[in-house]
């Protein structure tokens, strides 16, 4: 990779930026001062220090969002902010989207990286990946709701989810409840219980497998994924770990 590539990446500033602060002899690879943007360098192997402190090359960023419910999640939008407008530069640096989409009006966990095999593997259907949501329901919801979505529920469309795991917290005009599926399907959750007559009135998002969200983390609040959590992630969906 190139070395002003490299530096721009790990936020060193723009091409442009970079290619003054090679050019003022600020940069060392392996040592030897070098002013040439165009220099190759392999990350893995070479050592880079600016202005003696050295560069700890990554190229992969895996963060943890808990999401609040007035952000898109997509990358940009016409109208609307998104999850990537509130990161804070040196993150948006990676150029990051968000693993799978929550709606607009939904809270909580959104995973938001830069890897996109780690991202296809996490929201391929081949994967049985639980994503756990609580739920707040606008009417009773009953063992029968249970018995219902524990074999799949039909949707508006004509399509018939795969099982989901609904576990009743409160019962009663309003009740609270946590809800288990393995699918992404468009604004599923929601749909699932209009297809038993009952509405959603609040969505979050609480758990994927066994990764849960951060309770320290308040809306609108991020943190980079530890190397547990990460290693999970990588467990589930047979890759290495490489970071
Ligand atoms: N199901 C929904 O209805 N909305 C979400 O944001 C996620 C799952």
């Amino acid at each position: 990779m190139r070395i002003d590539k490299l530096l721009a990446n790990m936020g060193y500033g723009t091409r442009k930026e970079v290619k003054a602060l090679l050019k003022g002899g600020n940069v060392r690879i392996n040592g030897q001062p070098e002013k040439s943007p165009k220099t190759h360098v392999d990350p893995e192997q070479d050592s880079v220090t600016v202005l003696g402190e050295e560069v700890e090359y990554r190229e992969f960023i895996y963060l943890m969002m808990n999401k609040p419910g007035d952000l898109i999640s997509a990358t940009e939008d016409a109208h609307d902010m998104t999850v990537i407008d509130i990161l804070q530069p040196e993150d948006i640096i990676f150029e990051p989207f968000p693993i799978g989409r929550l709606d607009k009006d939904t809270e909580g966990l959104l995973l938001i990286t830069n890897d996109g095999k780690l991202n296809h593997r996490l929201t391929s259907p081949k994967k049985d990946v639980g994503k756990t949501y609580y739920a707040r329901i606008d009417g009773r919801v009953t063992d029968e709701d249970v018995e219902k979505f524990s074999k799949g529920v039909t949707l508006d469309d004509g399509y018939h989810t795969k099982p989901g795991e609904l576990v009743i917290l409160s019962s009663g005009d309003e009740s609270e409840i946590e809800l288990t599926i393995t699918e992404g399907k468009f604004h599923q959750v929601k749909r699932m219980f209009e297809a038993v007559g009952k509405r959603v009135i609040y969505l979050k998002r609480i758990r994927m497998g066994d990764l849960e969200l951060d309770p320290e983390l308040d809306l609108g609040e991020y943190r980079e994924l530890s190397d547990d959590e990460l290693n999970y992630l990588f467990s589930i969906t047979n890759l290495e770990n490489t970071e």
